[in-house]
């Protein structure tokens, strides 16, 4: 079968294409902070990802915002407090998170514009999701920026200092997928259900045992 080629040094558009079209399902964090005047801010993002679990570190991706060529929300916000919550998404939850992206102007508080309750964290400032079964609150350790340009972005890392977990979705310290039913994004406007699974025998010595 013959391949296409492509080079990546031009519009950053071809480039993103290929970035959601070929990175997939893609988890998505949606991200609580806190705005400058305390009210709170939530973002969903699927340029997200584990790291490692000791130091419990996770990473996530807001790119510059092509409307404007503004950093978005979320990044000025860890920036200033260097701290924030991932929420985890589900299918339930998904298209009032899909409402939470709206680019509403700074200050305003995407949980009410998306009908989500926000609730108190313990270690952090920012509010955790009430509708989300999954909270992990976060410090934030690594920012890296790769420009400023349309089309650039940064990395964020946080190392994870809290976790919530909904009692239903725990079995013996394992989290139910069924239960949890977390959804993913494709490219375009798809979302990826994660209720069709197969299983594999593992290869290699297993990293958790039982
Ligand atoms: C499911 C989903 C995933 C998204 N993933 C990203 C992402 O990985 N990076 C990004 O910069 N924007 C992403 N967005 C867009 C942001 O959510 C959107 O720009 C939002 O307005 C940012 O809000 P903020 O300015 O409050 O940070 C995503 C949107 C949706 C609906």
């Amino acid at each position: 079968m013959n391949m296409k080629s492509f080079d990546t040094n031009g519009d950053f558009s071809q480039n993103y294409k290929f970035l959601i079209g070929a990175i997939l399902p893609r988890p998505i964090a949606t991200v609580s902070t806190i705005n400058l005047d305390g009210s709170n801010n939530l973002a969903p993002f699927s340029f997200f990802n584990g790291v490692c679990p000791k130091p419990m570190i996770v990473a996530f991706s807001p790119v510059i915002r092509t409307s404007t060529g503004q950093k978005k929300d979320t990044l000025i916000n860890i920036e200033r407090e260097k701290e924030f919550v991932i929420n985890f998404t589900t299918e339930e939850i998904a298209q009032k998170i899909n409402n939470a992206s709206a680019e509403l102007p700074y200050g305003e508080d995407e949980f009410s514009y998306a009908n989500l309750t926000p609730i108190d964290s313990e270690k952090v400032k920012a509010k955790r999701v009430l509708e989300s079964p999954i909270h992990f609150e976060c410090k934030l350790r690594d920012l890296i920026s790769y420009g400023d340009a349309p089309g650039a972005g940064s990395l964020v890392t946080g190392e994870v200092v809290k976790i919530h977990v909904r009692e239903d979705l725990l079995d013996n310290g394992r989290i139910l997928t069924d239960i949890y039913n977390p959804i993913g994004r494709g490219a375009g406007n798809d979302w990826i259900k994660c209720s069709e699974r197969v299983q594999y025998e593992r290869q290699m010595k297993a990293q958790i045992q039982n």
